[in-house]
């Protein structure tokens, strides 16, 4: 399976922030936001990994994950000239995926809870078609939403109805099977012009080739769309790791620990970061045995 990151769009909701610099390049706490998608993807054990930026932010993300070598993983980067819709990924991804299945994960999504490697590992050995997954939030009217039967089966998805007939916001992670190529290449823009993940989604339902799978209270699911929801992240973060002394997101502990690098792998990543607490962690990890 094949890894997207889709990193591109205008963040104009977070200006003057983002004029500058892209949006999953601000920090979540102690880490640029794309670590967060990014470590959700390497839990799911995915190793081979395409970031798409606008053009003119590309050089930054390389900068940043350079080849992913020192993650014992491979980062590749396309570039996306304008915000045309999340489904564009599959369009500029189309060679990269070529005969695989596929993950896409927001930029700008960040996941926690501690089933969440399973059930990352769940969804790939289940798909047949699409794996998405849902949340319930107090601002469905934002987000593509669920609708379902009393008994819990999935009608289809609205892309921000205004009348919500669900509080189940359609979360930015999303895994298919190789068909999502042909779907994507065959869609037409939307009335706000855009190709829709949720038309491409809508398909895979219509099918009945597509599983919604509910992410419970056990997870948290954070919104980074707002000044007051990025800063919400960062303490979300910042409590959890001053707290339990555990990291969320650090990709080398991760890689470390999916058996992605060796010891001497991450002893070479530590000297590398220098005297930040990041670097300090790194050492309690290696610390650990
Ligand atoms: O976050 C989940 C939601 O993401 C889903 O519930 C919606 O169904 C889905 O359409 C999408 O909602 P938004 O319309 O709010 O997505 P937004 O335009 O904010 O873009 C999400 C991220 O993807 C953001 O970091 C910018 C980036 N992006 C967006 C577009 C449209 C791109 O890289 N390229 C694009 O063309």
């Amino acid at each position: 399976m094949k890894g997207i990151v889709l990193a591109g769009g205008a963040g104009t909701r977070l200006h003057p922030l983002t004029r500058a610099l892209s949006k999953q390049l601000l920090p979540v706490y102690d880490k640029p936001m794309i670590y967060y998608p990014l470590s959700v993807l390497m839990l799911a054990g995915i190793r081979e990994i395409l970031v798409i930026t606008t053009p003119w932010d590309r050089m930054s993300f390389e900068r940043l994950l350079e080849s992913g070598e020192n993650l014992g993983i491979e980062i590749s980067f396309a570039e996306q000239p304008q915000p045309n819709g999340l489904a564009e990924a599959f369009i500029i991804g189309r060679d990269f995926v070529g005969s695989d299945s596929v993950c896409l994960v927001l930029g700008d999504n960040i996941f926690y809870g501690a089933g969440l490697s399973l059930l990352l590992r769940q969804a790939r050995e289940e798909l047949d078609g699409a794996v998405l997954f849902a949340c319930q939030v107090q601002d469905p009217e934002r987000y593509g939403v669920v609708e379902m039967t009393p008994d819990g089966s999935v009608l289809g998805i609205e892309e921000k109805p205004q009348r919500p007939k669900s509080p189940f916001a359609v979360t930015g992670l999303y895994f298919y099977d190789n068909r999502v190529l042909d779907i994507a290449a065959g869609l037409r823009p939307s009335a706000r012009g855009e190709l829709e993940i949720t038309d491409v989604n809508n398909t895979y339902l219509r099918e009945g080739h597509a599983k919604v799978k509910l992410l419970g209270r056990g997870y948290a699911w954070l919104d980074t769309g707002t000044h007051q929801s990025l800063l919400d992240a960062s303490q979300f973060v910042a409590t959890l790791q001053r707290r339990q002394g555990t990291y969320v997101a650090c990709l080398e502990e991760i890689a470390y620990r999916m058996g992605f690098i060796d010891r001497a792998g991450l002893e070479r990543t530590v000297a590398a970061h220098g005297k930040s607490e990041y670097a300090a962690y790194l050492r309690t990890v290696l610390a650990e045995e």
